[in-house]
């Protein structure tokens, strides 16, 4: 049996040489999100047709930035229509709208390892929540997950996914996670934001004495711990490099055990 390299495909139709097909591409649903190298020499939509057919999507967009503390997506459409996919992941479905809002493969394992971490009856602060990445498979096991998202494009979602999932020990808050009324309070607090460092703060004071917080952040590649850490009284259990962000700086999560 010959096996197909869609590749190869995609490098015929759209008459391109193969190895100068774009490898870093995102997939949600039937949509996918490609970025291209600065000054790439094809023709996009041309690429963006091959693609299409060939993956047989929906729709391919460009990536043109990924903008401020919202996560904004600028994208650009090259080939199909828009559409709001249904993207599932470990048995949970998420719904988004792509040229909105983005899904990233690279934080896959951890989406899995939250719905591993919680257990039975314990309650989740979910402080970043977008569309319910990790509130989603953390109310397999929560007694409640408290979800906080300022945007209300990703708030809508979340209130929608919500049910999609049956998960209604998910509460959201459309809201600024500095606001959020409760101290002393979670189990697990997840600080999903790459500026996770400038709310230590209010998470430490949601967060109960001798609970977990997962604390996501962008730093330089072999860098020591945060000193920041130590001004909280948080104790690293659990360093891991999520994905590769820049040339220099990656995607980190911490896992830290608070002490009050
Ligand atoms: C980077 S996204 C979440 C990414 C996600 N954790 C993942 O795995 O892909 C961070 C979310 O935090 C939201 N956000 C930013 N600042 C916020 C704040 N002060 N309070 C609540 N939500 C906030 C943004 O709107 C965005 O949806």
């Amino acid at each position: 049996m010959r096996i197909s390299d869609p590749f190869l495909e995609i490098s015929k139709i759209a008459e391109i040489p193969y190895e100068l097909v774009p490898k870093n591409y995102e997939i949600i649903g039937k949509s996918m999100l490609i970025k291209f190298k600065n000054n790439f020499p094809f023709d996009k939509y041309r690429i963006a047709r091959a693609f299409k057919e060939v993956f047989k999507l929906h729709a391919v967009y460009e990536i043109l930035e990924i903008k401020g503390p919202l996560r904004i997506v600028n994208v650009n459409l090259l080939s199909g229509e828009r559409i709001v996919e249904q993207h599932m992941e470990n048995g949970i479905i998420y719904s988004l709208d792509p040229s909105k809002i983005m899904f990233s493969k690279g934080n896959k394992y951890e989406r899995w390892r939250i719905s591993q971490l919680v257990k039975e009856g314990q309650i989740v602060v979910d402080m970043f929540a977008g569309i319910g990445y990790y509130s989603l498979p953390a109310s397999k096991s929560a007694k409640e997950v408290h979800a906080i998202e300022i945007n209300p494009e990703s708030f809508h979602y979340l209130v929608m996914n919500r049910f999609l999932n049956n998960s209604f020990n998910v509460i959201p808050y459309q809201m600024d996670c500095r606001d959020f009324p409760y101290d002393n309070f979670a189990d697990i607090t997840i600080l999903g934001h790459f500026e996770s460092l400038n709310f230590l703060g209010k998470a430490t004071e949601i967060a109960k004495n001798n609970s977990l917080l997962m604390i996501h952040t962008i730093e330089k590649r072999g860098s020591q711990f945060p000193d920041i850490f130590r001004e909280y009284n948080l104790k690293i259990t659990s360093r891991r490099i999520v994905k590769s962000y820049s040339p220099s700086t990656v995607h980190s999560v911490y896992e830290a055990i608070l002490s009050k």
